[in-house]
């Protein structure tokens, strides 16, 4: 599948099938997907704890718990926690060497590249670690990280929905992830039971809403040949509500056996 149609697919998919194992390599896909986004300063502070109901110990998959339509936990068979570590903000500079050795920062000779890096360039990361290690700019990339992985899900056939959660804490402690670590995010991951167009591509604001050129109150140029291009790539697909969805939800309902309206 070309990129174009993946981001196309990538939609929350709430409902998975309960009964069919993601297979591990797949999830390990995603870490990979995740592992190479880029990060400032190559300092990588994303990690994660994939979940699998079929082998997690029953007190990890007890402390799972999101507020906003948290039944998906009960029935996706993974389940990640995805965390931020801001220690890694320690090694910042080895990870600025590191870029400094293969070249991807800085030009001159190397010489010149490391002196500069040592000079200057690390004391400025070092006066500003503290700031560097508060929520912030480490969210973005592990952001980064995230989507990256999500669209590999797709790639693969699989389905996923973020769930955010006030209990991070009680997660970390099931789970033994060091407390230094700020949860992120639950990512629930499965076979879809849905169709993948789950019930049509989702309403967005208004692309010049949201994106200008060159000052704040001059919307982007939106061109119609482009957005049909990306329709004939499968990036727009089908826009929500597609008239099936209501039936489809009903035989969902069912199936899964959730008490309407399942917002919890
Ligand atoms: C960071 C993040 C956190 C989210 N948290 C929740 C959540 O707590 N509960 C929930 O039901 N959906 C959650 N979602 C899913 C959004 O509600 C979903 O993206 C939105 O309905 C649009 O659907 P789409 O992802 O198919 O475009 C979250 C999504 C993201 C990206």
């Amino acid at each position: 599948m070309e990129l174009r149609e993946v981001l196309g697919r990538r939609r929350s998919i709430r409902f998975v099938r309960p009964y069919k194992t993601v297979e591990p390599e797949k999830i390990q896909m995603m870490f990979e997907a995740a592992r190479i986004a880029s990060h400032w300063g190559n300092v990588q502070s994303l990690g994660a704890v994939a979940v699998h109901r079929e082998s997690a110990s029953q007190a990890v998959l007890d402390s799972l718990e999101a507020t906003i339509v948290g039944w998906q936990i009960k029935v996706a068979p993974v389940v990640i926690v995805w965390y931020i570590d801001p220690e890694m903000v320690e090694e910042q500079s080895d990870r600025l060497r590191q870029l400094i050795d293969v070249g991807a920062l800085g030009f001159g000779t190397k010489e010149e590249r490391t002196s500069a890096l040592e000079e200057q360039l690390i004391p400025v990361f070092s006066g500003i670690k503290e700031n560097l290690k508060a929520p912030g700019l480490g969210e973005i990339d592990c952001g980064q990280g995230i989507a990256q992985a999500t669209l590999m899900a797709y790639e693969l056939g699989l389905g996923t929905c973020c769930l955010g959660s006030p209990f991070g804490e009680r997660m970390f402690k099931a789970i033994g992830i060091p407390d230094h670590c700020r949860f992120l995010l639950l990512q629930t991951v499965g076979y879809p039971a849905e169709h993948w167009e789950a019930g049509g591509q989702r309403p967005r604001q208004e692309f010049g809403r949201l994106f200008k050129m060159n000052s704040y109150d001059q919307a982007y140029p939106r061109s119609d040949t482009v957005v049909e291009e990306l329709k004939r790539d499968k990036m727009f697909t089908r826009p929500a509500p597609l008239p099936e969805r209501e039936a489809e939800l009903e035989y969902l309902q069912r199936a899964f056996d959730i008490e309407p309206p399942g917002l919890l």
